[in-house]
């Protein structure tokens, strides 16, 4: 039975990370979830495993070095897939620091503490022991050219202090592959959408809005390109990846995805309406009318795009879930899911939005 340790296993690709691999895998696996239950992290996302005796939560900071080396001497960890991080550009415009520890300490805390636990005396590494770094096509920069891709041979060109700290983390997992043959992969992974994403991201955002009747706030023209994949899709692709990919390789995750902000919201707007009854009171405001351009986020990358050759070829992934039915798969679990929405914008979120928001 593989052991697992999943950082960031609360959060949304994380949580989503551990309900594929119990499907996957059942009872074949144990998962040891560290995750420190920032804003961002929330045990109500994962209910459904909660009782199952091959899952453990382990609330700890990934930055607190004691806590994380006593969960390898503990267990036998044979897989790190490590998530936690701070994840949102906006934020770390405001408050960079975070992001620095939390990102960028944090992973060499992991990193540390794998290795203390999986080197052999002679410098070597226990077999089978992998670690997974989870990073993101944002350190590759801005495209500017329509017809450019982000390769995994793309040179790192971050803006914000959000990708700097990412990629700050993956030259970290480099440095212990490079110096110490330490076993990891890195993924580069484009915009996720899906269940359990935190409403500070585009997609959970508009849809809450929208159903609130509120402005749906978009930044600048409303034409910078985010390529979008369902959450699962890159779920499967860190399984392959750590199971078939070559060790020391990164591997980009994308599913060629390009869309213009405004489309996406429009897109919303025109789903939102499709699955509303109408005799629903909500449905006679989400009109496109809620659009509200507002001023540009500082620093604004223009496109992002993944070149996914390398990850199709070397490992056979594919992604299943097109936008248009994994955006409709999203709103549906919104809609069925308004509780959820309503526990992670009770409290501070309140605050959040109108700090960031107000003089939008
Ligand atoms: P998220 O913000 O939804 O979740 C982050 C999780 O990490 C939360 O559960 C939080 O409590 C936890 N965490 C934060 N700081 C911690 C700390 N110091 N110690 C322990 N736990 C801590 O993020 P997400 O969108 O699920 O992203 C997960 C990972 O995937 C991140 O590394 C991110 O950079 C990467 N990524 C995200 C996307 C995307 O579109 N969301 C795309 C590519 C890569
Ligand atoms: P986001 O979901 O924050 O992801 P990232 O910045 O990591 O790509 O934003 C996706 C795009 O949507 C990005 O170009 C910024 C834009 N955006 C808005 O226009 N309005 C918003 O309120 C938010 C949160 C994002």
């Amino acid at each position: 039975m593989r052991t697992y340790v999943v950082t960031g296993g609360a959060g949304f690709i994380g949580s989503n990370y551990i309900h594929y691999m119990f499907k996957k895998y059942g009872d074949e696996i144990r998962i040891i979830n560290v995750d420190k239950l920032t804003y961002a992290g929330n045990l109500e996302n994962l209910k459904d495993v909660e009782d199952r005796s091959n899952y453990t939560f382990v609330k700890a900071d990934i930055c607190d070095t004691e806590a994380i080396n006593k969960i390898f001497e503990e267990n036998d960890v044979d897989r790190v897939v490590h998530f936690a991080a701070e994840s949102h550009v906006d934020r770390s415009i405001k408050d960079p620091g975070v992001f620095a520890r939390t990102n960028v300490l944090g992973t060499l805390t992991m990193l540390a503490a794998a290795k203390a636990a999986w080197e052999l005396p002679d410098g070597t590494f226990k077999e089978e022991k992998k670690f997974l770094h989870v990073s993101t096509d944002e350190v590759y920069g801005s495209l500017s050219n329509p017809d450019d891709y982000f390769y995994e041979t793309t040179p790192y060109d971050p803006h914000s202090p959000y990708s700097a700290s990412k990629a700050s983390s993956d030259f970290m997992v480099k440095a212990f592959m490079d110096t110490y043959r330490f076993p990891a992969n890195i993924t580069n992974c484009s915009n996720n959408y899906g269940p359990y994403q935190f409403p500070e991201k585009l997609i959970p955002l508009m849809i809450n809005n929208a159903l609130h009747g509120k402005a749906l706030p978009v930044y600048g023209d409303g034409k910078n390109i985010r390529d979008w994949l369902y959450v699962e899709d890159h779920c499967k692709g860190i399984d392959l990846v750590q199971e078939k990919g070559r060790l020391f390789e990164t591997y980009n995750i994308g599913g060629h995805n390009e869309r213009e902000n405004i489309q996406i919201v429009k897109t919303i707007i025109s789903t939102l309406r499709e699955e509303l009854s109408d005799s629903d009171p909500r449905k006679e405001h989400i009109t496109e009318d809620l659009i509200k351009y507002v001023e540009d986020r500082k620093g604004h990358d223009r496109r992002y795009a993944i070149a996914p050759d390398k990850i199709k070829a070397e490992v056979g992934w594919y992604p299943e879930t097109t936008f248009e039915v994994g955006i409709k798969k999203t709103i549906r679990w919104y809609f069925d899911h308004q509780e959820w929405m309503e526990h992670v914008t009770s409290g501070d979120y309140q605050k959040y939005y109108e700090d960031m928001y107000a003089n939008k």
